[in-house]
Parts: C-alpha cells; structure tokens; sequence
C-alpha cells in the first residue's frame, strides 16, 4: 500500500478495525481504541478531515451497520463514501464512483470479505471518462 491509508471506527466497528490493522500493517488507525462505546460521528469526522487534508489518501470507516458512518461522512464536501457488502462493489466504489472512502459493516460481514474489500478498494483505479462527468454533476 503505497497511498496513506487512514481507518476509523466506533466501539461496533472496533473489532473488526482490529482484524484489519493486524493484517494490514501500513494503516493509519485514528481510533477508537476499545469497546468502550463512542459515537461515530467523532470518527468520521476526524478520518474524513485527514482523507480531505492528504491529497490521493483514502479512509476505511467502520461501524456496525455501515450506516452511520456513511451518513456523517458523505456530509463533508469532497469525501465519496461507499458502503460495501463485497469485494466487487468496493472495485466498483473506485472504478466508477471515485470513492474515497471505504465503508464496512462491522456486525454484518465476515472478516475475509472485509479484508477482500480494502485490498481491492485500495488496489483499484478511478477510471474516470464518463464517469468524471457524473461525478462533477453530484
Ligand atoms: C452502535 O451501536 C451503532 O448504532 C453504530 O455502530 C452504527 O451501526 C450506526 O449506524
């Protein structure tokens, strides 16, 4: 992984952000740091300002829906976020919607298809084309 990666969750999330730091070494973990219940919006907040701060960085969020997560970090100007259930839909996250931000489940997905998901959603390209256009019209 060459791009900073920064990842986030809240206390529901915060299992499986451990699954996924352990096996990705190179993430850049803002927190939080136990079961200890939080609320998501604090960390979406802060990964998103990171993502928006670091040009061509992205973020991995997770709480325990997804839901969450997703609502607070599509509020900042400029951060696409996408909520996953598979490693397709996070190739499609990136092909299609410039996704800068990857969201998981962490209640609801098995932690394979979670590490599948950020492999592919930092392994894979903006293809741009028609898709710039859609973008620049959100
Ligand atoms: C926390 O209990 C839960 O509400 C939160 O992780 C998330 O799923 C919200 O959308």
């Amino acid at each position: 992984m060459k791009k900073k990666i920064y990842i986030a969750s809240d206390h529901a999330g915060y299992d499986m952000k451990l699954k996924l730091t352990n096996h990705f070494s190179s993430l850049i973990d803002l927190g939080t740091n136990s079961n200890e219940s939080v609320d998501y919006p604090d960390f979406a907040h802060k990964l998103t300002t990171e993502v928006l701060q670091n040009d061509g960085s992205l973020g991995i969020l997770i709480c325990g829906t997804g839901v969450g997560m997703s609502i607070a970090a599509n509020r900042k100007d400029g951060i696409r976020a996408g909520l996953v259930s598979d490693a397709k839909i996070a190739r499609l996250i990136r092909q299609h919607n410039d996704a800068n931000v990857l969201v998981i489940p962490g209640r609801f997905m098995e932690d394979e298809v979670a590490k599948n998901c950020v492999k592919t959603f930092v392994d894979t390209e903006f293809e741009a084309g028609r898709h710039k256009k859609r973008i620049e019209k959100i």
